[in-house]
């Protein structure tokens, strides 16, 4: 089966088939990585480049070594070190790199809809939104079911509990869409003022209580309150949120014996999640991290095509 779309730049667009042939797709790739010489030549000559104008950790470094694993060209931009400092516009900066014949432009901006702006824009290269502003982060959501469906051995018919500043998560809002799509419950918990109006539209259960949000839940998935986002504005305090809103080793208990934790990164220890539970038996959290590699390269190979794996 091939991949209809040019461009991945959310999960809102994504059918049941696309997201199985991304995992199906990750499950292939992921042994690559554990082999000893950790490379193949699916994506020789293709050239990938990763355009991030916000901080990241995890995102960029595992687009860039997905990209270097399947042996495509790819080149880091950070904002700060183009000439945006100069004031070179969004859209100029991206006509200069696509002048250049990139196959893939990864994106990530603190405005919504920025990489939908270029995608419109731009004729030739492929975009990967790889988040933007609190709309959507389209790769976490893949390598988060991926993390799911490995533990699970299935999405459809589990209760997913996420829980935390759900008004400002591009993560809530992509794993809704894609859990929503793949058959799964999902409850959305924080207090009143991390969770936007008309969310329950988009089909998931809101709860403003984590103990209901959780109880019985097969998978939690725990959010970061992010300060540069307005969160310590929302919330009269980071000790009170820990109290009613973390995930300690009293209230996990409330879910299913067998649930796992989840945390896109980066955790805010002893805030959202206790150090006990981040570090305990049921987190899968670095399951994620790793399963993010096999998910970008899936989603690379898919967009940029390629020969098959070596
Ligand atoms: N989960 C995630 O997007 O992490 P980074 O901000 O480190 O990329």
């Amino acid at each position: 089966m091939s991949f209809r779309h040019k461009h991945i730049l959310g999960t809102e667009q994504l059918s049941k088939e696309d997201i199985e042939l991304i995992l199906d797709t990750a499950d292939s790739f992921k042994e690559v990585n554990t082999r000893d010489i950790k490379k193949v030549p699916t994506l020789r000559g293709k050239t990938v480049i990763n355009l991030f104008y916000e901080a990241s950790t995890r995102t960029r470094t595992s687009f860039e070594i997905a990209g270097k694993r399947m042996s495509a060209d790819t080149i880091n931009i950070s904002a700060s070190a183009s000439s945006v400092v100069k004031g070179e516009t969004l859209e100029d900066t991206a006509r200069n790199i696509e002048a250049m014949h990139p196959d893939i432009i990864v994106m990530r901006h603190s405005a919504s809809g920025a990489p939908h702006y270029l995608a419109e824009r731009l004729t030739e290269s492929s975009i990967i939104n790889a988040g933007d502003g609190a709309h959507e982060h389209p790769s976490q959501a893949m390598l988060d079911l991926m993390t799911i469906r490995e533990h699970k051995g299935k999405i459809e018919g589990l209760t997913v509990a996420i829980v935390g500043d759900i008004a400002h998560s591009r993560v809530a809002r992509s794993d809704l869409y894609a859990l929503k799509t793949m058959g799964a419950t999902v409850r959305l918990a924080g207090p009143g003022t991390m969770i936007p109006p008309g969310i329950e539209k988009l089909g998931a259960e809101v709860y403003t209580d984590i103990n209901e949000a959780i109880k019985d839940a097969d998978v939690i998935i725990m959010l970061r309150i992010q300060m540069e986002r307005q969160g310590n504005t929302l919330i009269p305090s980071l000790r009170e949120y820990s109290q009613f809103f973390g995930l300690n080793p009293e209230n996990l208990k409330l879910a299913k014996p067998d649930a796992i934790v989840m945390h896109p990164g980066p955790m805010n220890r002893g805030v959202e999640i206790s150090s006990y539970v981040a570090d305990g038996s049921q987190n899968v959290i670095l399951d994620q991290v790793e399963n993010g590699v096999a998910v970008r390269m899936a989603m690379l190979y898919l967009l940029a095509g390629g020969q098959e794996t070596e």
